[in-house]
């Protein structure tokens, strides 16, 4: 298996995406972005013990060095006190505005770490080390980066984007499978929203990635890359298609928030969110119902959920009513015109919405 590199192309601000086996410990993937000699690794309690050395040790064969930072595991961590911990960290070994921050880990530390490096001393270069499969096809690339509040999911955060993406697929290899599964939720999504062909091919290999097989696994995490870097270059802030990506996230945040962080893994309300979507396009006409059953299906034989909790129609309303997408208080919503093929629908009938959500 070799390696593949992608560039997210955003001018002076563009990147590679490195994607292959063993790729932690390439000294030559990280050496051109660790010049000014120090970096701090951001981890979580999990990946660190299982990941940190291989990597520390790659920074020191560049000259570089490190220290670590570790956050304890879980979505109810990403948030604002558990940044401010790392801030002090930060402060303490006295980081400064050249020290790199390589963020180790799933779409958790990815986002904090990213925001802790969008925001210390107003900005500081950082290396998206993505180990689970949905920060490897999605969270590390595109500089999305923040925490979420209370009252909703990634309220708070920033853009900034990576200097680079090392995405090392060995480190797949201990993921446990509901997280691989998460990770399928938002593979499905690059296929639902864009490459039907890519879709189909997910129909017919679904199985092959559950059961981690590697040449399945480099396709499908490269071919999601693609997309994402795609998307990402055409609308880095999101003024427009890039909300496509969102597919499902309006209903899958509600889900989230609700539920309370980490009770539903993100990659779970994504895909009974995305269920959700693909429902309410069908009950307006825009899609054919034989499309939401086709997506059901696949995120069913991924391991997913395709029904949401029970949740009372005004909590999902009030959720809902403070997804990012909104504007002027008119709920955004991704729907599916056919598969292969989603759009933003700015002005989602509160009525149908409502029907919908009570119909359940
Ligand atoms: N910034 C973006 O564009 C973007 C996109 C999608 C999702 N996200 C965010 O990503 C987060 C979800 O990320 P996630 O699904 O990676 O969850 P996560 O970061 O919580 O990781 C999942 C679990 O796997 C563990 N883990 C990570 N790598 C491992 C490995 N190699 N072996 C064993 N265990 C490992 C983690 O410690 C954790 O317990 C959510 O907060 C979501 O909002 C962000
Ligand atoms: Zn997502």
């Amino acid at each position: 298996m070799t390696t593949r590199t992608l560039t997210v192309g955003l001018g002076s601000r563009s990147y590679p995406i490195h994607i292959g086996p063993g790729l932690l410990r390439q000294a030559s993937l990280f050496a051109p972005h660790v010049k000014s000699g120090r970096a701090a690794v951001i981890t979580n309690t999990t990946v660190g013990p299982l990941y940190a050395d291989a990597v520390e040790r790659t920074l020191a064969s560049c000259g570089v060095r490190t220290f670590r930072v570790e956050i304890p595991d879980g979505e109810a961590e990403k948030r604002w006190q558990t940044l401010d911990r790392v801030y002090g960290e930060l402060l303490r070994v006295q980081a400064d505005r050249k020290t790199v921050i390589v963020a180790l880990g799933g779409g958790v530390v990815g986002d904090l770490a990213g925001f802790a490096a969008a925001t210390y001393q107003r900005g500081v270069p950082f290396v998206q080390v993505p180990t689970t499969l949905l920060a490897q096809v999605d969270s590390s690339v595109g500089g999305k980066t923040g925490v979420n509040h209370a009252l909703g999911k990634n309220m708070i955060g920033a853009f900034h984007q990576p200097l680079a993406v090392v995405a090392d697929t060995t480190t797949l290899d201990t993921l446990p499978d509901r997280e691989l599964a998460a990770g399928l939720a938002e593979v499905i999504k690059y296929g639902a929203i864009r490459d039907i062909d890519f879709f189909g091919w997910l129909e017919e290999n679904v199985e092959r990635l559950r059961e981690r097989e590697a040449g399945a696994l480099a396709y499908a995490i490269g071919r999601s890359c693609e997309i994402k870097a795609e998307i990402v270059a055409l609308d880095e802030r999101e003024a427009g298609p890039r909300a496509l990506l969102n597919l499902g996230h309006t209903f899958g945040h509600a889900i989230e928030t609700l539920e309370g962080y980490g009770t539903w893994l993100h990659g779970e309300a994504v895909a009974a969110g995305m269920v959700m979507a693909a429902r309410m396009s069908a009950r307006l006409g825009r899609a054919p119902e034989s499309d939401a059953r086709r997506l059901e299906a696949l995120i069913r034989r991924a391991g997913l959920p395709v029904e949401p909790p029970g949740l009372a129609v005004d909590d999902w309303l009030d959720a809902m009513g403070r997804d990012k997408k909104n504007e002027s208080g008119r709920i955004t919503l991704i729907l599916l015109d056919r598969l292969g093929a989603a759009a933003i629908e700015k002005n989602a009938p509160a009525g149908a919405l409502q029907d919908f959500l009570t119909g359940r």
